[in-house]
């Protein structure tokens, strides 16, 4: 009895916290990364190199063993040397991870 709430419990949670991964509108994030990083990053799919030679395409990105919308989520809050200091917005920021994490699901080259 006891056990059968529980998985009930469970099967309902789980598309959220799939949703809590990327709550961001990816087509909106690909505007915002065309307008701001594009400078830089290749940010569409099957680019082999990135207009900076040392700014990873954001498929290279997507596809980094691991990678999360909260990895991507903390290296957008935090200053990097080679990036310039880019104040995201949080609805841009979850935009713009909903765009990088769904190149993964491109079919690999
Ligand atoms: C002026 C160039 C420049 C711009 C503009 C820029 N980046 Fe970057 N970015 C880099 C470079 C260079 C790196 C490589 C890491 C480093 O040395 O800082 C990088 C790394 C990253 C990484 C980490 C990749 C990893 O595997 O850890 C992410 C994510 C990223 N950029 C996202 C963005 C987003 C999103 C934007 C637009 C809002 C943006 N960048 C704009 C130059 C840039």
């Amino acid at each position: 009895m006891q056990r059968t709430y529980l998985v009930l419990v469970f099967s309902l949670l789980l598309p959220l916290a799939a949703h809590a991964e990327e709550p961001g509108d990816k087509l909106a994030g690909l505007a915002f990364a065309r307008r701001n990083c594009t400078e830089c990053h290749a940010v569409v799919a099957g680019a082999q190199y990135s207009p900076n030679i040392k700014a990873p395409t954001f498929e290279a990105v997507a596809r980094t063993a691991g990678m999360t919308g909260r990895a991507l989520a903390v290296w957008l809050q935090t200053s990097h040397p080679s990036m310039p200091n880019i104040i995201i917005g949080t609805e841009d920021r979850d935009n713009v991870i909903a765009y990088i994490l769904s190149l993964r699901s491109q079919p690999a080259k």
